[in-house]
């Protein structure tokens, strides 16, 4: 994306207001005319004064006042007209950026597990305030400023041909030659910014990872490297970012530099027309104003040029978030899924993450509604690949997934998901009160169900015993509660969902056996009358599946009861001996 489609796509986002937008657009039109006015008022009054005077008249007020009012007129009509286009401006860009945001927030939360699997968090909320800030910024200079300018040099310039054009043409070659000293530095900073840039996404990504894992960060006394790591980040970025200062220095200085030297040109070439009596001294004093005033309006313009190659990459990226299209998404005839039975049946699936190994090959069975099925195998064998193809993290490359006898890509993914709970090995709670951690399971909830669901979660205990029952806070992640605690919570949480259909990836792997007994008690309630799959190490769970799939390199090499497995005495009877 060239930095001017990236500017484009920038204004493009103003198009829910476009209405409005317009009218900034022909309003500021009109200011950038009436600021014409002025100059050459005040020429015309240079004129009438010097014209009287060579004729050795007296000058009267009467033949000032309509000139001297016209030029007061114009003059508080700019600056209310501005003033009125400012404050408009202010508003719809405040409104767009908070939009914008939202819109940015809700799309990055519907993207798949496996691109939040590759982007920091640091980096997204990053992404979304600085690309926002970016825009909000770029939004009101264009209302406030650079429409003006983009009419004053490209129709005002021309359009003073009309007034002297010998004059003219010298103050359109001067405004030339400023551009093309401007783009010059431009195209050497371009390359130079998108390194600093990449600096500045390290950084957050840094120090997000390490502000995420103070306690190690602490325990392994890792806080000086830590700050040290991120220095150099920092030593990275500030030589990356000095030289595009050096080249900025310079445009500032050519830019004063050519403002002293056009204003004299236009003066030096004014006297010389003069003396030949091609221009009126109210020509030379207009004349003078004009350059000065498009001067102005060039050096904003390259101030907004440098901000916009400095954001430009921010921008790209943000655009890049907004253009990742979910690979998993509602097919346009996709249907409610309502409450489903929970028989879930997989025929020949097979997933892979990169387009060539297959994580999950030829995976078939039937889980009846009510059945629990318990997963093994070794880590990588592929066991929570094939549970993520049953609530869509990712579809399958081959083979069907289906429950009820339905594709479950038939299904909405809202729907479809209500009907499936997880439970993850990571609990994830929100640093939110633990009643509204419970409550995204079902947000209209009754304190009773509330109640019934930390009762048979075996959760209802420790959570009387919180300061403030279960209003209390958990901080963030859930840190202030116990590994077991949360485990329960998020049991709690599924339970309260209600579905059909459990899923429970190494729910209790990072327990204690203790911890695990009471979660045993959890795990049973939440199974019960529910089409149920466990991935788990512990023999405890796994013996009450009614048939257990044992995994390796992605596919299923052996399935059936605790007991017929041990009979058969394959891989399944060594791991239980082990
Ligand atoms: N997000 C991912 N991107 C790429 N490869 C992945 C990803 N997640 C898992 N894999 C790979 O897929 C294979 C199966 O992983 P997984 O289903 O997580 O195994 P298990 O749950 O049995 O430990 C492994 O080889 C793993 O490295
Ligand atoms: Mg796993």
């Amino acid at each position: 994306m060239s930095v001017l489609s990236v500017y484009l796509r920038v204004l493009r986002q103003l198009a829910p207001e476009a209405k409005l937008a317009y009218a900034l657009v022909a309003a500021n039109l009109v200011l950038a005319g009436a600021q014409f006015a002025e100059p050459i008022l005040f020429g015309r009054i240079i004129d009438l004064m010097t014209t009287t005077q060579s004729t050795g008249a007296t000058l009267a007020w009467s033949d000032l006042l309509p000139l001297v009012l016209a030029w007061a007129g114009f003059g508080l009509f700019s600056i209310g007209g501005s003033m009125a286009v400012g404050l408009r401006a202010d508003r719809l860009a405040h409104r767009r950026r908070l939009a914008v945001m939202s819109q940015y927030f809700d799309h990055v939360l519907n993207l798949p597990l496996s691109f939040h699997a590759n982007v920091h968090s640091g980096r997204l909320l990053q992404s979304m305030l600085e690309g926002a800030a970016a825009m909000f910024t770029l939004w009101l200079s264009f209302f406030r400023e650079h429409c003006a300018s983009f009419l004053a040099l490209f129709l005002m310039l021309p359009a003073t041909l009309l007034y002297n054009w010998r004059l003219a043409s010298l103050l359109i070659v001067m405004v030339t030659v400023f551009y093309f000293v401007t783009t010059f530095v431009v195209r050497r900073t371009e390359t130079l910014q998108a390194m600093v840039e990449r600096h500045n996404a390290a950084l957050a990504s840094r120090a997000s990872d390490a502000l995420g894992n103070v306690p190690v960060v602490q325990s392994f006394t890792r806080a000086q490297s830590e700050s040290q790591a991120l220095k150099l980040i920092i030593d990275d970025l500030l030589a990356a970012q000095l030289p595009v200062l050096s080249w900025w220095a310079v445009v500032v200085v050519a830019s004063r530099a050519s403002a002293t030297l056009t204003v004299l040109c236009i003066f030096v070439l004014g006297a010389y027309l003069h003396m030949r009596g091609l221009a009126s001294i109210g020509e030379i004093v207009t004349f003078t104003n004009f350059a000065t005033m498009l001067i102005g309006r060039l050096e904003q313009t390259v101030g907004f040029v440098n901000f916009l190659f400095q954001q430009s990459a921010k921008l790209r990226e943000f655009f890049a978030i907004l253009d990742t299209h979910p690979v998993v998404a509602d097919r346009l005839d996709a249907k409610d899924a309502g409450r489903l039975k929970g028989k879930v049946a997989f025929e020949n699936v097979g997933f892979s993450y990169d387009g060539k190994r297959l994580a999950v090959r030829n995976v078939s069975f039937v889980a009846e509604p009510g059945e629990t099925i318990a997963l093994v195998g070794s880590t990588g064998s592929g066991k929570s690949t094939t549970l993520g193809l049953l609530h869509r993290v990712f579809d399958p490359v081959e083979g069907i997934v289906s429950i009820d006898g339905v594709d479950i890509r038939d299904f909405t993914l809202t729907s479809l998901r209500r009907n499936i709970g997880v439970v993850f090995q990571e609990p994830m709670l929100f640093a939110r009160s633990i009643e509204e951690n419970l409550r995204i399971g079902k947000p209209d909830a009754t304190i009773a169900e509330i109640a019934l669901a930390l009762e048979r979660a075996q959760a209802a205990n420790f959570v009387a015993r919180q300061s403030e029952g279960i209003a209390t806070e958990v901080g963030e992640r859930g840190r202030t509660l116990s590994g077991g605690e949360r485990q329960r919570l998020s049991i709690a949480r599924a339970l309260l969902k209600d579905p059909p259909i459990m899923v429970f990836d190494e729910a209790t792997s990072a327990l204690d056996a203790e911890t695990e007994k009471q979660i045993q008690k959890a795990l049973d309630a939440a199974i019960k009358g529910r089409t149920t799959f466990i991935i788990a190490h512990r023999l405890a769970t796994i013996r009450n599946a009614d048939r257990i799939f044992v995994f390796e390199n992605g596919a299923i090499v052996e399935s059936g009861s605790f007991d017929e497995l041990v009979k058969q005495g394959g891989r399944f009877a060594a791991l239980a001996a082990a």
